[in-house]
């Protein structure tokens, strides 16, 4: 057993699992935060993305142990002050979501390729960046129209703050 500790959401997070525990199922099991799903745990679905220094990465493709020290936001650590995040507003406005499961996965990577892009983003990078998340209720164009939407909207604020 290994003690793992993490900033999660702006908090210290920690917890002892085994070497072998992946680090998905340590935010799941040992810190309760289960808005981050998964889908295959072989990284192929993108169902447990989660920002990992300010980055998005598969969280089921790393061990808890090696993301020890680091700092990692959740589904859970979007929103703010009772407010939706742009990005999971513009899913619920564009009916960016069926089922929901593969959600968090999806915001957590449209936030990350919006920030990286700014208003530089156009459809046909969108899809290009999503390929590793699915959605196996095949609702990719809204969730396209989602994503170009808050990124119009967070490029608009950004300017409008400069
Ligand atoms: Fe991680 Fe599917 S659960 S990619
Ligand atoms: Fe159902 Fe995407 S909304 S899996």
């Amino acid at each position: 057993m290994s003690k793992v500790t993490l900033t999660v959401n702006g908090r210290t997070a920690s917890g002892e699992c085994e070497d072998r525990t992946l680090l998905v199922h340590f935010i799941r099991e040992k810190l309760g935060l289960t808005g981050t799903h998964v889908g295959c745990d072989t990284t192929q679905c993108g169902a447990c993305v989660i920002h990992m220094d300010g980055k998005s990465v598969k969280s089921c493709s790393i061990l808890a142990v090696q993301a020890s020290g680091s700092d990692i936001t959740t589904i859970e650590g979007l929103a703010a002050n009772g407010e939706l995040h742009p990005v999971q507003a513009a899913f619920k406005e564009h009916h960016g979501l069926q089922c929901g499961f593969c959600t968090p996965g999806m915001v957590m990577t449209a936030v990350d390729m919006i920030n990286r892009h700014g208003g530089a983003l156009d459809e046909e990078t969108v899809r290009a960046e999503l390929d590793g998340n699915i959605c196996r209720c095949t609702g990719y164009h809204n969730i396209v129209k989602a994503v170009l939407s808050a990124n119009a909207e967070m490029h608009a604020a950004k300017q409008a703050a400069e």
